[in-house]
């Protein structure tokens, strides 16, 4: 038996789209055929990324929006379909994350980081989740939360509660969307080294992140992306309402802690 996965004709829409993960989860939905709307909250990134990605032979269209504000989400959206004529694939990727030990957190960096987060989650889905409706296709969401929604990670409490938000708003949607033939999962990616990222890591932080991971090599944004490619494909029909931990088993337990030796 072979399995393939196939988006010829489909539309997929990618926010944060021009570095990190979502630059990877965009290029992994183009390889697989679907036809790419790619957001950042900066027009000059999101044309640099796409740029990128039409040079390398994938169809793909900027749509800048910073996805806090509900009216630019819903250009957005308004643009993807006026650009392509539908909307099938929607991947909430946009985030960020500022380390900061939690008795120094400002109101700011909370609601900044709860604004991208969360909010910015549940505007770029809503907006979606409309069109897909008013198009009658049905669709696929998938929200990148992070393992970090389940396991506290010291300096970043605002935004593990942003991820956990992410997760339950997730299951919330899955329940009162697939009625309409719209699913929508979230993954929750371990730890994966990406150019730019949220705050600038100690070599101990990172040391130690890698020595959790279970699997004999480090993640890479490719990983993250083929687990959304999953989750967006027709091979995850009747999944929705879940949330799949991509991190090489570090959550599983601790790989290095042995009862006996070796
Ligand atoms: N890299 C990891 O180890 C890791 C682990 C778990 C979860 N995640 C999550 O994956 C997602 C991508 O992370 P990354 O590591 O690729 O980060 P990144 O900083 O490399 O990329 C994030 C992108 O989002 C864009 N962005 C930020 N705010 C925005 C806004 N308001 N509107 C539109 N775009 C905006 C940025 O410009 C950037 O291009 C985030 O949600 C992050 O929380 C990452």
């Amino acid at each position: 038996m072979s399995v393939s996965i196939d988006f010829e004709g489909r539309v997929a829409l990618v926010t944060g789209g021009a570095t990190g993960l979502g630059l990877a989860i965009a290029e992994a939905l183009g390889q697989a055929g679907a036809r790419l709307a790619l957001n950042d909250i900066s027009s000059t990134r999101a044309e640099r990324a796409c740029a990128g990605l039409l040079a390398a032979g994938y169809v793909c269209h900027p749509v800048p929006a910073d996805v806090r504000d509900a009216t630019a989400v819903q250009a957005m959206v308004d643009a993807t379909i006026t650009q392509y004529g539908r909307l099938d694939i929607v991947v909430a990727n946009a985030g960020v994350y500022p380390n900061t030990p939690f008795l120094d957190l400002t109101e700011s960096e909370w609601d900044f980081t709860f604004d991208t987060n969360a909010k910015g989650v549940f505007l770029t889905c809503r907006s979606a989740a409309r069109a897909m409706l008013e198009l009658g296709e049905g669709g696929a969401i998938v929200t990148i939360s992070s393992g970090a929604a389940t396991n506290a990670i010291w300096g970043w409490s605002h935004y593990c509660a942003s991820k956990a938000a992410v997760v339950m708003l997730t299951k919330g949607m899955a329940l009162e969307l697939a009625q309409h033939n719209i699913r929508v999962n979230a993954v929750l990616p371990g730890f994966i080294d990406v150019p730019e990222g949220g705050a600038p890591l100690s070599p101990a932080f990172r040391e130690a992140q890698h020595a959790a991971i279970p699997r004999p090599r480090l993640g890479e944004p490719r990983d993250i992306a083929n687990a959304v490619v999953l989750l967006a494909s027709p091979l995850a029909d009747w999944i929705t309402g879940t949330t799949l931990v991509v991190d090489g088993g570090s959550s599983a337990g601790r790989a290095k802690l042995r009862p006996v030796d070796v």
